[in-house]
Order: C-alpha cells, then sequence, then structure tokens
C-alpha cells in the first residue's frame, strides 16, 4: 500500500515547522497579554470613556466628529485613555496645567501619529526631533524675521484681491450663496507660493494647482482614518491595505508639485544669475534654505531641502485657509462682531486701496475676533508626543516612559473648566483686561514652548489683511439651508463645503 503523505520524508520538517509558528504565535498573544495589563496597571488613575474590547475608543475619534469629544472633556477632567484597539491608548490631555507640564519638555513626536504622516511629509520640521530639528529650526526661522513679514503685506493683498474679483464676477449687485472655502485656500495656496517661494503661479485661476489642494485633503482623510484603526498600526495589514496605495497615489501627486516648485525656483536664480542679477530685495524661504545649502554642503542635503519645502506646502496653506474659513463663518453668524469689525476697518484703512503693516497692528477688535475664532475652531486640532521618560503632572498623577500623549487643542480650548459658556463665540475674551488674568496654556491654537509654530506671525498676518479686504467689500450672512459641519481630518476640515451669502458693498 502507498504510504500517505504525512508519514513521508516531508512529516517530520513540516511539524516542527507549524510548532514554530505557534510557538511564535503564542508567545505574540503573551506579549499583547502582558502588555495590556501593563497598560492598565499604568492608567490605573484615570478614568475615561468605556472602550470596545477589540476596536477601543475607535469610534469616538474615527469619525472626525470633534463634539464627541466635548462630551468626554465635560465628564472627565484633565485627561482620559483612549483605546485603540485592545493593545494600544493614545492618552488625551486638555488642561493648562497638564499641557504647560507636557510643552515644557523635549518629548520627540508621537511614532503612531507621524508613522503615516513622515510619507506625506518627508523629514521636516513637523516629523523631525533631536539635534536635527534644532538645526533646521535655526535655518528656517530667519524666513519669518519682521521684515521679510512686512513685505508681504501688499503680496497678500494682491491674492486676496484676486480672490474678491472672483466673488464679485459670481454675485454681480445681487446677494448670493457662494461655497467659499476651495476659493479661500487657493487663494491661501497663492500667497503661500508668492510669499515663501517668489513664484506667481497664477493658481486662483488656472484649475490645474486644484490637484494639490485635493491631493492634501485625500492624504489627510486617509492618514486619520488609518491612525484610528487598529489594524493599520500593524504594518503587515497597512502596506497590503487599499488605503495605502491610495495614499502613496496623492503623496506622489504633491511630491511631483513640491519638486516642480524646487526646480522653478533654481531655474530663475539660474537666469538672474546670468542676467547679472546679484542683489536681491527681499530674500524668501527658499532663498534662504538654499543659501543654507551652499554654506552648509553635505549638513542640509538636497533631501533635507526637498522636505521643508514640503513641510511648508503641507504646513501652510490648509492652515491658514480653513483658519480664514471659520472666521468669516463666525462672523456671518454674529452680525453685531463683523458690523464693528467693518467699522475698525473702515476708519484705519478708508477703502482699503492700500495696505501696510503698521495699520493691522491698530486692528484691535478684529485681531480679537480672530483669536476668539481660533479658539472655539482650532484648526491643529491637536498635537501628539512620545514620552522619553516618566511625566508627573502638578495634581501628582503619572504615566511612564513610552506614552503617547495628545494635547487636544479642541478640547483645551473647549473646556468648560477653563473657558466660561465655551461654545459662545465673545471676543472680549482677548481684551487685553481678560487675557492678563488667563493661565499662559489655556489657548494655544499654535502649540507652545520650543516646538511652537514657526509660521504663526505669517498665519495672523495673512488673516488680518484678508479678513480687512472681505470685510471691506461684502457683507456675510448664512445660509441656514446648509450649516457648517466641522470634522477633524487631522486638520480641521468642513464636511460639506463652506457656503455663505455674500453681498457686495456698494
Ligand atoms: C492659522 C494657521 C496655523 C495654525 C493654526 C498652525 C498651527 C500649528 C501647530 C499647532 C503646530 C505644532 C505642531 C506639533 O507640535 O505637532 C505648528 C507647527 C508648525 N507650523 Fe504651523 N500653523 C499655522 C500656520 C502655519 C504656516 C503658515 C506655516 C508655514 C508657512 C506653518 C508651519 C509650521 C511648521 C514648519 C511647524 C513645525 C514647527 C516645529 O516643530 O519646529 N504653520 N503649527
Amino acid at each position: 500500500m502507498e504510504s500517505s503523505w504525512l508519514e513521508t520524508r516531508w512529516a517530520r520538517p513540516l511539524y516542527l515547522v507549524i510548532v514554530f509558528f505557534l510557538t511564535l504565535g503564542l508567545l505574540q498573544v503573551v506579549k499583547l497579554y502582558m502588555r495590556r495589563q501593563q497598560l492598565l496597571r499604568d492608567l490605573r488613575a484615570f478614568s475615561g470613556p468605556p472602550p470596545h474590547w477589540l476596536t477601543g475608543n475607535q469610534k469616538l475619534f474615527g469619525s472626525g466628529h470633534l463634539e464627541k469629544l466635548d462630551e468626554v472633556v465635560e465628564k472627565y477632567p484633565c485627561a482620559f485613555p483612549a483605546w485603540i484597539g485592545p493593545f494600544e491608548v493614545f492618552f488625551y490631555i486638555y488642561d493648562p496645567d497638564y499641557a504647560k507640564t507636557l510643552l515644557s519638555r523635549t518629548d520627540p513626536k508621537s511614532k503612531y501619529f507621524h508613522k503615516f504622516l513622515v510619507p506625506l511629509l518627508e523629514e521636516g520640521l513637523l516629523s523631525l526631533n533631536g539635534s536635527k530639528w534644532a538645526q533646521h529650526r535655526r535655518l528656517v526661522t530667519p524666513a519669518f524675521n519682521l521684515n521679510i513679514l512686512k513685505s508681504h503685506v501688499n503680496v497678500i493683498a494682491q491674492s486676496v484681491n484676486i480672490m474678491l474679483g472672483k466673488w464679485e464676477k459670481t454675485c454681480g449687485t445681487q446677494e448670493t450663496v457662494v461655497e467659499v472655502f476651495k476659493d479661500i485656500n487657493l487663494m491661501s495656496l497663492d500667497t503661500l507660493m508668492k510669499c515663501t517661494f517668489s513664484q506667481e503661479t497664477n493658481c486662483q485661476i488656472n484649475s490645474t494647482h486644484n490637484r494639490f489642494i485635493e491631493g492634501l485633503t485625500e492624504c489627510l482623510e486617509i492618514i486619520l482614518k488609518c491612525m484610528y484603526s487598529f489594524f493599520y498600526h500593524y504594518d503587515i495589514f497597512f502596506k497590503f491595505s487599499p488605503e495605502s496605495r491610495r495614499l502613496q497615489k496623492w503623496t506622489n501627486i504633491i511630491h511631483q508639485y513640491t519638486g516642480q516648485v524646487i526646480q522653478e525656483k533654481r531655474k530663475s536664480l539660474k537666469d538672474e544669475k546670468e542676467q547679472g542679477e546679484t542683489e536681491k530685495k527681499c530674500q524668501d524661504f527658499l532663498d534662504i534654505l538654499l543659501s543654507a545649502q551652499a554654506k552648509n554642503g553635505n549638513g542640509f542635503s538636497d533631501n533635507d531641502l526637498y522636505s521643508e519645502v514640503n513641510t511648508f506646502m503641507i504646513a501652510g496653506v490648509d492652515t491658514i485657509g480653513g483658519t480664514l474659513s471659520w472666521l468669516l463663518y463666525h462672523l456671518a453668524q454674529n452680525p453685531e462682531h463683523q458690523k464693528r469689525c467693518r467699522e475698525e476697518i473702515r476708519g484705519i484703512l478708508g477703502d482699503g486701496s492700500s495696505i501696510t503693516w503698521d495699520q493691522l497692528g491698530e486692528m484691535s477688535y478684529t485681531t480679537m475676533c480672530i483669536k476668539e475664532s481660533l479658539r472655539l475652531c482650532p484648526t491643529a486640532t491637536a498635537i501628539s508626543r512620545e514620552l522619553s521618560k516618566p511625566i508627573t503632572f502638578p495634581d501628582g498623577r503619572s504615566l511612564p516612559a513610552g506614552m503617547t500623549v495628545v494635547l487636544s487643542i479642541w478640547g483645551l480650548h473647549r473646556n468648560p473648566n477653563v473657558w466660561e459658556n465655551p461654545k459662545v463665540f465673545d471676543p472680549l475674551r482677548f481684551s487685553q483686561e481678560n487675557y492678563s488674568k488667563r493661565h499662559s496654556h489655556s489657548y494655544l491654537p499654535f502649540s507652545g514652548g520650543l516646538r511652537n509654530c514657526v509660521g504663526q506671525h505669517f498665519a495672523m498676518t495673512e488673516l488680518k489683511v484678508a479678513v480687512a479686504l472681505i470685510l471691506l467689500r461684502f457683507e456675510l450672512t448664512p445660509d441656514p439651508t446648509r450649516p457648517l459641519i466641522l470634522i477633524s481630518k487631522i486638520l480641521l476640515k468642513p464636511k460639506n463645503g463652506l457656503h455663505l451669502y455674500l453681498k457686495k458693498i456698494s
């Protein structure tokens, strides 16, 4: 009789392989079990919303609807653990003392969050840590000095006027509903291209640039989905997933765009050199990086340059675009504040035919409205760190090294223990008198500490110029049939655009 295959000479090695893999699997299960037990012990002092046994608190965050977070912030003071599946935790904090403790340290960015962001951002300021981050930060900071910012005011005004021209064409003399979010983002791309790269792209008119904005939106959506999905934290599931392929496709589109920006800059510098133009009036961000590269040689490689340009394109467009959009929404919702801003701006700028840096400094009420809008809707809703050593908060509770801590800027700005009636739009919270009474870490739209936002003064400049020129030309009213629904896709985004009634002021 013929012997079964199990009795052949292959049977023994096959048994050994099966036993080997079963043992490996078992060891992995034991390791995960022990990790869970350790996490439960580490987090004993903190309560939070009950997690599902498999998916954890994914339901709370995966959808991006931040109103759910408001309820949790109200119920659990200071902080709570959010489970991402059974074996991983993101520790959320939203208390000013907790924020101050975290931001006074130098913990690196959390690898769980940045794992999905790094392919998009590459090795730029937002994702770097340690000495390389410090070197890049030193090189980049001069690009935002006062003289350079002052020179941007007129350039920003030009870009805003292009957008206003488009709106005037759409509206004519009628009050008309316009979806403003897309136009504002294109305007924001236009100013960034002009101010930081001295490039005239005509992107507000030429629709090919929409691919960059679309790509950014798609990438952030995919990354958010992956961050809060327990399975995608395992490379084996992520690498072969449709999300990974989509992320790759859109990342390539964005990277091609940034590659083009550098190429064009190098070409224009070469042309200037050939024409004997050696002296430039004002250096832009890319000039500063290119000269840093020339001075530092290998210390600042082509890849470093590429990564920083990429980071600035990604960090500088949607953030300002979103913030300006929420500001217009809040002013449309609150006509009394809109009127007061317009009166202030008219008093300073007249008809707005010219605008200067000094005039921006006089717009105190408008600035309070910008700050209050950034409080209610902080476009960057959260930042995260991985603890490099244990941390003890001022109330005596501690966390061990290795924990991922998420500072929820949204939660902090809407924390009822910090802000009275947190959901009410009240610019007077930012009057000199009220502001000086507040905790130094209760308001952090641009984060704080060493790793605060390097572009924050540029952002505030653009916001002031834009809102001033918009309010001089248009009256804004909300569209009650299409209320703004905000969701967090890493940055705040409108679920269905932002529709406002625009009426030209004659
Ligand atoms: C209203 C607009 C903006 C908001 C709300 C905002 C918010 C933030 C926040 C919260 C951080 C901290 C991120 C973290 O620690 O993970 C940050 C960092 C950063 N922002 Fe902004 N940002 C804005 C505009 C800009 C602009 C216009 C640029 C550049 C042109 C920019 C470039 C950066 C960079 C490079 C970093 C990393 C800084 C570092 O780690 O050293 N941001 N921003």
